[in-house]
């Protein structure tokens, strides 16, 4: 079964051509348009500029990916979408071309549930996983954890209790001028870092529980430029600002793990499934090994062009769903519960 997937929920715009085989899905093709450059002045996603430029770019976007895999729209068998949740102005660009491209040829679609997409990211390298899975959900607007029977299910454990993990990354990067998306950069002035700086502090709950909370980082850098305010022009290649980014690095990886060797003992946990965009980080990777490895869990963590958001993992989950009646009755919607 061939199947484009199609996501366009945030800011990246991406389509990708998957073969759903009977050893599991195969990757043809993958495009991404990003969208860094338009955002970054703005140091986060501008939502109106984000659905403006999705739809200069939805029809190349799909165009790419089916010319790479070698297929036309006629030689599909499904097209799968993100239906949400999202920034809708987003979410219809690819929603609208998925539904045309559908009616025109006849082709069976699907609307994906967005998150089931970043699980389904992990079907490419480990389509044998056993469950129950624990699946941490890691991005610029999720820190969330669940528990999947299967690849189409999740049932949600626990999330933070205020900012996603990867709005820590993002918003310490802007407060050190360092650029937009955060992550990336901040993860590589971590690896650069001759030496840690102060650990921060971890969160205490009043209620006793292993819980997530990363709004306390941000206050945490905001004082530590005000301190020291030469931190917030002193760029990537200073030491005291990568070993700031080491700390935070640190602080967020270690924190995000600690509650999961509990929870995947309580649920018998087979697995575990860390996906979205900060799982891309590469302390948060090398640690999840080690933790994995100590607790007997299978780990699966998608290659990191498959962690952010794409249309391969859309694909990959819409090959497992059953495909709707008529697309043109569809909506997205930004508020999609699982
Ligand atoms: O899944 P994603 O592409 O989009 C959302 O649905 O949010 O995730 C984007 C997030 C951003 O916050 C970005 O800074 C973060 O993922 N990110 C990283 C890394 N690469 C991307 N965070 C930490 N380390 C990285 N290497
Ligand atoms: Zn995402």
């Amino acid at each position: 079964m061939l199947i484009l997937g199609l996501e366009s929920s945030c800011d990246d715009c991406s389509a990708a051509v998957v073969e759903e085989t009977a050893a599991g899905p195969v990757l043809r093709s993958l495009v991404r348009e990003s969208q860094d450059a338009i955002h970054g002045p703005f140091g986060g996603v501008v939502p109106e500029l984000a659905a403006r430029e999705h739809l200069l770019q939805v029809r190349a976007v799909m165009a790419a990916a089916l010319a790479q895999a070698g297929v036309g729209l006629t030689g599909l068998d499904r097209i799968a979408v993100t239906r949400g949740p999202g920034l809708v102005g987003s979410l219809l660009a690819t929603f609208s071309a998925s539904k045309a491209a559908a009616w025109r040829h006849g082709l069976p679609w699907v609307g994906v549930h967005h998150l089931l997409g970043h699980l389904n990211a992990a079907r490419f390298a480990a389509p044998d996983l056993p469950f129950p899975a624990l699946v941490l959900l890691v991005s610029g607007g999720h820190t969330h954890l669940y528990l999947a029977k299967d690849w189409t299910s999740l049932q949600l454990l626990q999330k933070t209790r205020d900012d996603a993990a990867g709005e820590a990354f993002d918003k310490t990067a802007r407060m050190l001028n360092l650029g937009y998306p955060g992550g990336p950069v901040v993860d590589a002035c971590a690896q650069a870092a001759p030496r840690t700086a102060e650990p921060f502090t971890p969160p205490k709950f009043r209620d006793g529980k292993a819980s997530w909370s990363f709004s306390g980082l941000k206050t945490g850098v905001k004082l530590r430029v005000e301190r020291n305010p030469r931190l917030a022009e002193a760029g990537a290649a200073d030491p005291e600002v990568q070993g700031l980014c080491r700390s935070l690095q640190e602080a967020i990886s270690t924190w995000l793990l600690k509650p999961l060797p509990a929870l995947a003992q309580e649920h018998s946990a087979r697995s575990l499934v860390i996906s979205g965009g900060v799982a891309c980080n590469s302390r948060l990777r090398s640690e999840a090994a080690r933790l994995a490895a100590r607790a007997g869990l299978r780990l699966a963590i998608p290659e990191p062009r498959l962690c952010t958001d794409n249309g391969a993992m859309i694909a990959a989950a819409g090959a497992l769903l059953t495909p709707e009646g008529d697309p043109w009755i569809q909506n997205a919607d930004a508020d999609l519960k699982l």
